[in-house]
């Protein structure tokens, strides 16, 4: 029989399945609906999905101890590159109803699939929108808790840092997710990590953590601040 157990982080669980592997999961906010290839494991009628940190970044930074965790019931987010919405839809089961994810992609086809996630979810608002230019989506975002980014592009940190200083309020949290390989191939990923940690001190911005996301994402880090 499957096992459901509290994981430290609130709104966060261990599931043991029922071959014994153990899997975190996030309650689903849209029974009977799955988003990516995740599983669906119902106990006590209350539906699970399980959330594969080989998947997501934000997952990976979960099992990586992450220290800061400030996604709960009802946040207010401001997502940039959201793609299909993988890592949003387990965001999305946290923050449950109150709480409203600001979802930003440019490309019109993963545009198409993430709207179709948000017809289920009425949390999570598209912006169809390049994360570069800040004040195109004024008109619908407002001042934020927490702003995560995943756009895998080299200008990464000055558009996180244009977000920031437009949306996020003081004392709110930020996430950056840094691929190496989007900066420079050639490079050691330990001075790009540094390099971009630089960068957004550079702003201003004040760092509490750099998580290595190995053995789940190749030469990713993910880097969390906070607004001061
Ligand atoms: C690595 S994927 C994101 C995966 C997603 N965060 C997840 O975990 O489910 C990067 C996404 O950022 C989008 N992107 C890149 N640059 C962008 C920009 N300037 N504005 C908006 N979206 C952007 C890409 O189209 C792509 O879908």
């Amino acid at each position: 029989m499957s096992e459901i157990k509290q994981h430290e982080i609130e709104n966060l669980f261990w599931l043991t399945l029922k071959d014994g592997n153990v899997r975190l999961a996030t309650i689903n906010l849209e029974p009977g609906n799955k988003v990516y290839t995740e599983r669906l494991v119902t106990i006590q009628n209350v539906e699970y999905r399980t959330f594969d940190p080989f998947k997501s970044k934000l997952g990976a930074a979960i099992f990586q101890k992450m220290q800061a965790f400030p996604f709960s019931k009802n946040s207010k987010i401001l997502y940039l590159g959201a793609a299909s919405g993988t890592t949003i839809s387990h965001i999305s089961d946290i923050i449950g109803n109150e709480g409203l994810i600001y979802s930003v992609e440019f490309s019109p086809r993963s545009m198409r699939d993430l709207v179709t996630v948000a017809e289920r979810r009425k949390n999570i608002i598209p912006v169809h929108a390049d994360a570069r230019f800040p004040e195109e989506y004024s008109m619908i975002v407002p001042m934020v808790d927490i702003i995560y980014e995943d756009v895998a592009q080299p200008s990464q940190a000055e558009i996180l840092n244009s977000n920031v200083q437009t949306y996020l309020k003081k004392g709110g949290y930020f996430f950056l997710a840094v691929k190496a390989r989007s900066i420079d191939v050639t490079k050691d990923p330990k001075i790009i990590y540094n390099e971009v940690k630089n960068e957004l001190q550079s702003y201003g911005l004040n760092i509490l953590e750099v998580i290595d996301l190995e053995p789940y994402e190749k030469d990713h880090v993910m880097i969390v601040g906070q607004k001061q």
